[in-house]
């Protein structure tokens, strides 16, 4: 108790401050989402998402060896197709977009490790993540293809499988896919906590992935719970999932911490589009610090339990580590 207490007695002396310092971010927390669009020389930028772009095959390339380069080790997939169908079959294609991509970045690098988000409404005419019955996304349908695009994605050369659709039973539909092809040794990380929520915004321009009618909430979780969120990782640990995901970060700094202290099993969090967008936002007004509060947010998931951040700043945090350093 104070007086012989004082906290403060740890933080006068910089050195002091790291030695107790409890977290640290690495280069080997990140990955650094992408997005593969069709055609030659394409970058298009992302307008809700300065700094983000839409890359064709060779520019992700270009981009793949910046970030190796940097220190960035692996990356998310998400693929802008040509043609959209009714029931995202395009996604399950040898030359989908996405299969593509993995190919050429596995040519000349194959140490980044590649990770494909796996769903169906960049594929499909109407932008929901599954196939349409009676007006709604038909889970059991939904299965088949989200099956079919992961094996497909795996054979193209995919190191994981990320499914963010948030189906029932997909993770166990997924993995027995994997297995009859195989891939026993494909790694499954499941969106398993994934919210309906107005962060995705931003994403769904640089995906072309917004919903044609209605919303997502009939598959995506209600952001009011986290019971729920606790049986959704729990059913997706027993069917087979080796990492969990919590999605977005920064408003569910709760759920992941319930996560790290129920199970026993690694953590992604990934910090959206709308997380990015807001900062970038308010820094190009002057009104932040920019990289202060990326490494602040960033320190903070990572505190709150997660093990694996999906971000769209982890070019720039691995940057700025380096030059802390
Ligand atoms: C696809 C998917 C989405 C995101 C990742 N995968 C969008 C959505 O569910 O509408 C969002 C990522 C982001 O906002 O950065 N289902």
């Amino acid at each position: 108790m104070y007086p012989q207490t004082r906290l403060r007695r740890l933080r006068y002396n910089a050195t002091l401050r790291q030695m107790v310092s409890e977290t640290s971010l690495s280069a080997n927390d990140f990955v650094q989402p992408l997005f593969v669009v069709y055609g030659e020389n394409k970058k298009n930028s992302i307008k809700s998402m300065p700094g983000q772009f839409q890359l064709s095959v060779e520019n992700l390339v270009a981009e793949c060896k910046e970030l190796a380069q940097i220190g960035v080790k692996s990356v998310l997939l998400f693929g802008i197709p040509e043609h959209k169908d009714e029931h995202g079959h395009v996604a399950c294609q040898h030359n989908g977009i996405v299969q593509e991509g993995i190919r050429a970045i596995k040519k000349e690098l194959p140490e980044m490790y590649i990770i494909a988000d796996v769903c169906n409404c960049e594929y499909t005419t109407h932008g929901h993540c599954g196939t349409i019955f009676d007006g709604d996304v038909d889970n059991d349908l939904t299965l088949v293809t989200l099956a079919m695009q992961s094996v497909s994605l795996a054979e193209a050369g995919a190191d994981m499988i990320a499914p963010s659709d948030m189906m029932d039973g997909r993770v166990d539909a997924i993995r027995t896919a994997l297995d009859d092809a195989g891939f026993l040794k494909i790694p499954i990380m499941s969106y398993s906590a994934k919210y309906a929520s107005g962060f995705y915004g931003p994403f769904r321009d640089a995906a072309e992935s917004a919903p044609q009618f209605g919303d997502r909430k009939t598959y995506q979780m209600d952001p009011a719970n986290s019971d729920e969120a606790m049986r959704e990782i729990e059913q997706d640990i027993l069917e087979g999932a080796d990492i969990v995901m919590v999605k977005p970060a920064l408003s569910y700094l709760d759920i992941i911490r319930r996560t790290k202290d129920d199970f026993n099993i690694p953590i992604a969090a990934y910090s959206v589009s709308g997380e990015y967008s807001m900062i970038k936002a308010a820094a190009a007004n002057g009104w932040i610090d920019e990289k202060r509060i990326m490494m602040e947010m960033l320190t903070s998931i990572k505190r709150a339990g997660a093990d694996i951040i999906i971000t769209y700043f982890a070019k720039d945090a691995v940057l700025q580590l380096k030059s802390q350093n």
